[in-house]
């Protein structure tokens, strides 16, 4: 069932969005060589707890960290930790804040110097997949409109989207209906209205779309070992089309 919010949950979802957006601002310039992963977690913990919030990945069904951070060929749901970062990475941070009850959800991709050329394409190529999204976000659109921006613009430069895993609904919890696949799906396809809240997440592979699990039971890659990119912001659907509500 999707849950509409209403002007006051709007403007909790907000202050929970800033506070992440902030945070991602603080990150972002901490992202460098010889950083662990392990020191950005802590670093993430403990600004969100300093600001009151409670970070929504930490203990999500057992998952032991605030933030993922999923390094090259690393989709999604990487487990930070003593891995220190190194020149070339492909670093990939995705963060949830619970605040007073209100649940945030972003993610970007940072590609560490000296940047090759198919991580700059990637990385580039994924953000405006995410922008693209958002932009299709128009009245009367379906969940599918999202769903077919992003897998063409990926596909036209011949990049593999990520099925297993999809976009959701935010806002009450880490996930709510609906789901928001990256490629357009058989499944449920709602109408957009104002008041829906939404996480829309690109993840889209140098190579094919397959992925696989590591036996870490969280750390998702690609299958064939070439670079992903993810990109995920908090969007709130408007009478005349979305806002973005986690900037950075
Ligand atoms: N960021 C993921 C999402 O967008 C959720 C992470 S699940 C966790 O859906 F367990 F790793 F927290
Ligand atoms: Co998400």
């Amino acid at each position: 069932m999707i849950k509409l919010k209403n002007e006051e949950q709007i403007a909790g979802i907000k202050r929970s969005c800033d506070l992440l957006s902030r945070l991602f601002a603080i990150l972002k310039p901490a992202i460098q060589p010889g950083v662990s992963t392990g020191a950005l977690d802590h670093l993430a913990f403990e600004f969100i707890k300093d600001h009151s919030g409670e970070p929504a990945f930490l203990n999500y069904m057992d998952y032991p960290a605030s933030l993922c951070i999923s390094i090259n060929e690393e989709v999604i749901h990487g487990i930070p930790g003593k891995r220190l970062i190194r020149d070339s990475d492909v670093v990939g941070i995705d963060c949830g804040i619970n605040l007073d009850g209100f649940f945030s959800d972003a993610a970007f991709t940072s590609a560490l110097p000296p940047v090759e050329p198919a991580a700059r394409q990637l990385v580039q190529v994924t953000e405006e997949c995410l922008d693209r999204a958002i932009k299709a976000i128009e009245p009367g659109a379906r969940v599918s409109a999202i769903s077919r921006a992003v897998f063409s613009h990926a596909k036209a430069h011949g990049y593999g989207v990520v099925r297993q895993y999809c976009g959701h609904g935010v806002g009450f919890s880490q996930h709510e209906d609906p789901q928001v696949p990256n490629y357009v799906s058989a499944g449920p396809n709602p109408r957009l209205v104002p008041g829906m809240v939404l996480a829309i997440e690109p993840m889209i592979n140098l190579g094919t779309g397959d992925v696989k699990d590591l036996d870490d039971g969280w750390t998702v890659v690609t299958s064939d070992g070439k670079l992903s990119a993810h990109f995920e912001h908090t969007v709130l659907v408007t009478a005349t089309g979305a806002m973005i509500l986690t900037a950075w």
